[in-house]
């Protein structure tokens, strides 16, 4: 299996790029990032868990594949290394990387959306823009955060609150990575994966509804299938809406604005983001159901669907009124006024602003044990 799916960005400038899945295809990894002709050296940012697991294999492959001068930066696993002294560390290493010679330096992210995010970061504002790669390792990456654009560090208590769009040059995936995945960051990827069957997907929801027994048995077949597809959809919104203007890619924001503020108003310990945004996908059902946009019997559907792929559908561990406070810091809401993404059936979503907190309150309270 080897697929390669196109971001079609063509204004200001033609910034399209290739987003390559395939199995078993670390090895080759450098002689595809060679031909593509990015850059002459090679900087690689990974996390801890990565760098051990695919650490030697990437590097090896990028010296087969012709890149002489390698660098590296290994960050601690977890969130808490998406920080603005990550950052500063990085970007001192990459300084010192570069002026040893007369380097044409190209970044590349190994591992999850934390190395992802913080390396496509310090790839945008390294002398105000070089090239970046990002070999996603997650399901999370593979389905959303590999691809797009979107790069941050969090900063204080906000997620992701300093960042740019800075797009890669390349994205390549080898799905053999999830092997090695734990069974919690599986299930998070697939919350990703059911969402995009929600707003535009039925027939992948279908699946996912039919196929969940093997997707939790980590089928690799059935990754072969679905992955695909969300990479097209979110390489299609992003080549739609790069920058998240036209009202077309906030629609992967659904279940976002409550699942952000449950990871807030659970101190970002108790769940995983994919966990938070199920409970989010929930609460928008509760409150569309509530608002007469969605039928009692889909909202059924997604409940179970999400309970069927080991994913939590009761909120435990906060108050109604953390969750609400939390929200009010939603990058999408503008002078005081809410704005949720609302399902209206299996397939379809609609943007829906300054709903009633009271209805808001309901929906959270309903998936409280
Ligand atoms: N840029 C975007 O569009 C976008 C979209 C969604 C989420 N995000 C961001 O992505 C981050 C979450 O992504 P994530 O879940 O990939 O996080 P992550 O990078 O922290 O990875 C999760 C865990 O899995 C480990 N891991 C990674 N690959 C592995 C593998 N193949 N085998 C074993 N362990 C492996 C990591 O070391 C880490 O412990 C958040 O910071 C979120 O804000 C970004």
């Amino acid at each position: 299996m080897l697929k390669t799916i196109k971001v079609k960005l063509n204004t200001p400038a033609d910034r399209s790029y290739s987003i390559v899945i395939g199995r078993g295809i670390m090895k080759d990894a450098g002689k595809t990032l060679k031909k593509l002709g990015a850059g002459r050296d090679l900087f690689l940012i990974t996390d801890s868990n990565v760098n051990r697991l695919y650490g030697k294999t990437a590097l090896k492959s990028f010296r087969s594949g012709g890149f002489e001068n390698t660098g590296k930066f290994v960050i601690n696993a977890g969130e808490a290394g998406k920080s603005l002294d990550s950052f500063l560390k990085i970007q001192g290493a990459l300084y010192d990387f570069d002026r040893s010679g007369d380097r044409q330096v190209v970044v590349v992210t190994l591992g999850g959306g934390v190395p992802g995010d913080l390396g496509g970061f310090i790839a945008g504002t390294y002398k105000r823009g070089i090239s970046f790669i990002q070999i996603p390792t997650t399901l999370l990456g593979f389905v959303d955060c590999g691809l797009g654009g979107k790069t941050a560090v969090n900063f204080r208590e906000a997620k992701n609150s300093i960042g740019i769009f800075w797009q890669p040059k390349l994205v390549y995936m080898d799905l053999d990575t999830l092997k090695t995945l734990p069974p919690r960051e599986i299930k998070s990827g697939l919350a990703e994966t059911l969402k995009y069957g929600v707003i535009c997907a039925p027939t992948l929801f279908d699946y996912l509804e039919f196929n969940s027994d093997r997707l939790l048995a980590l089928d690799m077949a059935s990754y072969e299938k679905i992955i695909p597809v969300c990479v097209k959809i979110k390489a299609d919104i992003t080549s739609a809406d790069e920058r998240d203007e036209k009202d077309i890619r906030i629609m992967l924001n659904f279940g976002h604005t409550a699942g952000h503020a449950i990871e807030a108003a659970t101190g970002y310990r108790k769940y995983t983001h994919g966990e938070a945004i199920s409970l989010g996908m929930l609460i928008a059902g509760g409150i569309s159901k509530e608002l007469g946009l969605f039928r009692d019997a889909d909202l059924f559907r997604l409940e179970n669907l999400i309970d069927n792929l080991g994913l939590p559908v009761k909120l435990t561990g906060c108050k109604v009124s953390s969750v609400l406070e939390a929200m009010k810091h939603d990058k999408k809401f503008k002078s005081g006024v809410n704005r949720f993404i609302l399902p209206v059936k299996i397939g379809a979503c609609k943007v829906a602003d300054n709903i009633p907190e009271k209805v808001i309150a309901k929906a959270i309270k309903s998936r409280m044990v």
